[in-house]
């Protein structure tokens, strides 16, 4: 055997792999186990009731467990003190999209406290990112402008192209997408929106809080004439959030929505939960114990079957 040459082969795989490694922010890390929190939402759906009073749609987990994730599911009953002990443990969190209050619900107080947290960390150069989706966009402005800004930006049941910045070409979230996906991002209808408040992107612009704290990556016209915020990342916090369901294009399916299943809208769905997983990899947070971490995890969990019930084709009850 050439040993010299299996020795360069080698060097020229490892060179190509670190090539190939993200460059975000301070993310020297390598957690290759993460595990991604994801908030309970409240049940507010009377068919939902008798199952239980909080939920999380299948849809959400299979998303992120796509990038190589696990999930932990957290409930909204825990103390602060319990807050702070899961938050050392987890390696990011998931904001998911609903219906509820989002300044005064049990939803938006967990949300604050662990949105607290993230700050102080990331503050602290330990790497923690946080995701929100719809309902999860919505609650990350009202955390970080500090008040409630929605405006009805109505965009039910569409699916729609991004109006992609040029901020959105050199972000965290697009940058390493390939040209044909940026191309198709913004001539395709690859976003599902499901919502009817958002926040314009006057709103936006004028709101300092907001302004200095995200990068606008895409904005987008609600029914009404609104232009709304659609897409949105952190400028020094590991922070993102989307106005659509990227989860919809691979794990739901009802016919009567439109969500895109197309193949750029798989492959867009795809690139997002490995980008956000890749984010998970930098933080180095762990359970205590591998006991406590298989007691904390979804798979202790079975979900409900729920498609002739909901939109949703499975739902994970607590
Ligand atoms: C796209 O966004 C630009 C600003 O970034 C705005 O001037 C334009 O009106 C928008 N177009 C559409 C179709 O939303
Ligand atoms: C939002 O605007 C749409 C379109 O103009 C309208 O149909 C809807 O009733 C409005 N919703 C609210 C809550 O004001
Ligand atoms: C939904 O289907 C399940 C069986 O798969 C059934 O037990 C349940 O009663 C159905 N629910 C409704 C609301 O039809």
């Amino acid at each position: 055997m050439d040993f010299s040459a299996f020795v360069c082969s080698f060097f020229i795989c490892c060179f190509c792999c670190s090539k190939a490694m993200p460059t975000t922010l301070n993310q020297d890390a390598v957690n290759d186990r993460p595990v991604i929190g994801i908030l309970t939402q409240i049940v507010s759906d009377e068919v939902m009731k008798p199952f239980g009073g909080t939920y999380i749609p299948s849809s959400y987990v299979k998303y992120i467990e796509s990038g190589g994730c696990r999930v932990m599911p957290i409930r909204l009953t825990l103390t602060t003190a319990e807050y702070e002990s899961i938050f050392q443990k987890i390696n990011g969190l998931i904001f998911i999209g609903g219906t509820g209050d989002l300044e005064k619900s049990d939803f938006a107080r967990v949300a604050k406290i662990f949105y607290r947290l993230a700050l102080t960390a990331n503050d602290a150069g330990d790497f923690f990112p946080i995701w929100g989706t719809c309902m999860g966009l919505q609650l990350l402005t009202v955390l970080v402008a500090g008040e409630n800004l929605l405006e009805n930006t109505s965009a039910e049941n569409i699916a729609l192209p991004l109006n992609l910045t040029t901020e959105a070409y050199t972000s965290r979230m697009f940058g390493d997408f390939p040209d044909d996906l940026m191309k198709a991002l913004k001539h395709e209808p690859l976003t599902g929106n499901f919502h009817r408040y958002g926040v314009t992107v006057k709103t936006f612009q004028e709101n300092e809080k907001l302004q200095s704290f995200f990068s606008v990556l895409s904005t987008n016209v609600a029914e009404n004439g609104a232009h709304f915020v659609s897409t949105i990342e952190g400028k020094r916090y590991p922070f993102y959030a989307v106005q659509w369901h990227p989860e919809v294009n691979r794990f739901q399916w009802d016919k009567k929505l439109n969500f895109p299943h197309s193949r750029h809208a798989v492959q867009l769905s795809s690139l997002l939960a490995d980008f956000f997983a890749n984010e998970g990899r930098s933080s180095l947070h762990q359970f205590d114990n591998p006991e406590e971490e298989a007691a904390s995890l979804i798979y202790n969990y079975t979900p409900v079957y729920a498609a002739n019930f909901t939109a949703y084709e499975q739902i994970y009850f607590f």
